[in-house]
């Protein structure tokens, strides 16, 4: 019988040099669509998939990050006192349970593999996710709650994919696949951020992922790759080469890359549009200044 996932890896050890100066201070991770942080995004899709042990692979700079996850009984009274009840429940969404998080520390930023690695003795022998923060991922049914039910049934490694700009492929792990027209698919190969013209297809690696304990254990003999890191495409690619089964997942759902300003602004826009107590006057502004720029073309 396979095991259910209960695990779920987060690497949040990056710099988030795209974000500087605000990332000089402020983790990444905390920097908020609207009024939630990336990490509660990333959060409430792992809990809404069964996830019940959370894994952080933190770097130096990140306290912010483990005092957001931390309940604030401060705050809690003051707001209690003032009956301020929503706003109260507001905030106990953000509560974990006490062990249910984990942070491990990745002393060199030696690639995301090597951060997934080194959550490798929490793991032990176990499938388990992992949620890269800066893809958010808008749905109905949360992205890695479709993977998971996809899993029950197939099992091995299975990775997030959707479809690139041909010119965007040389940022993402790219999917070398047979026939891609089932959301479940067979991967034949994979390679991380292929260079310009190489690329074996348009479908990339988005951000969730199941793993095998195998995976996990393919790190003792992968080399560095791409841009001299170890990747997690490349342990990924060694259970191909190992005859294990490999499977890409077409989500269904909006993705966005919140790693760039670009991405990070759309999601913005996006979800605070899907907010009742923001869509009117937001929709009114965004009108006018449509308008006004046109009027100025
Ligand atoms: C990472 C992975 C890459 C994947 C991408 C998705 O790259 O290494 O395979 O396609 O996330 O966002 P990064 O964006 O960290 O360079």
């Amino acid at each position: 019988m396979k095991r259910k996932v209960t695990k779920a890896i987060f690497p949040v050890a990056g710099l988030g040099t795209r974000f500087l100066p605000a990332t000089k201070s402020v983790p990444k991770e905390i920097m908020t669509l609207v009024d939630r942080p990336l990490i509660q995004y990333a959060i409430d899709e792992a809990r809404a998939a069964g996830i019940e042990d959370f894994i952080f692979v933190t770097s130096r700079g990140k306290t912010a990050l483990e005092d957001y996850f931390d309940l604030a009984p401060d705050l809690e009274s003051a707001l209690a006192a003032s009956g301020k009840t929503e706003l109260l429940d507001i905030l106990r969404t953000t509560n974990m349970d006490s062990g249910a998080i984990a942070y491990i520390r990745q002393h060199k930023p030696l690639g995301l593999g090597h951060a997934v690695s080194c959550a490798s003795k929490l793991i032990g022998n176990e499938p388990f996710a992992v949620i890269l923060p800066d893809d958010v991922i808008a749905a109905d049914k949360p992205c890695l709650q479709q993977m998971v039910e996809a899993y029950e049934d197939t099992g091995g490694a299975m990775v997030a994919a959707m479809e690139v700009a041909p010119e965007k492929t040389s940022s993402y792990g790219i999917l070398d696949v047979k026939a891609d027209d089932k959301s479940v698919f067979s991967i034949n190969g994979m390679v991380e951020k292929p260079a310009q013209g190489k690329a074996p297809s348009n479908l990339a690696v988005i951000g969730r992922y199941i793993l095998t304990p195998h995976v996990m254990a393919n790190f003792a003999h992968i080399t560095k790759g791409a841009g001299g890191e170890v990747q997690l495409t490349d342990a990924i690619a060694a259970e191909i080469s190992q005859d294990r089964n490999v499977f890409g997942f077409r989500f269904e759902g909006q993705r966005f890359d919140c790693g760039s300003k670009a991405g990070f602004l759309q999601a913005t826009v996006a979800f605070a549009m899907a907010r009742d107590d923001l869509r009117d006057d937001l929709y009114a502004y965004l009108s006018d200044m449509m308008a006004v720029d046109k009027a100025a073309q």
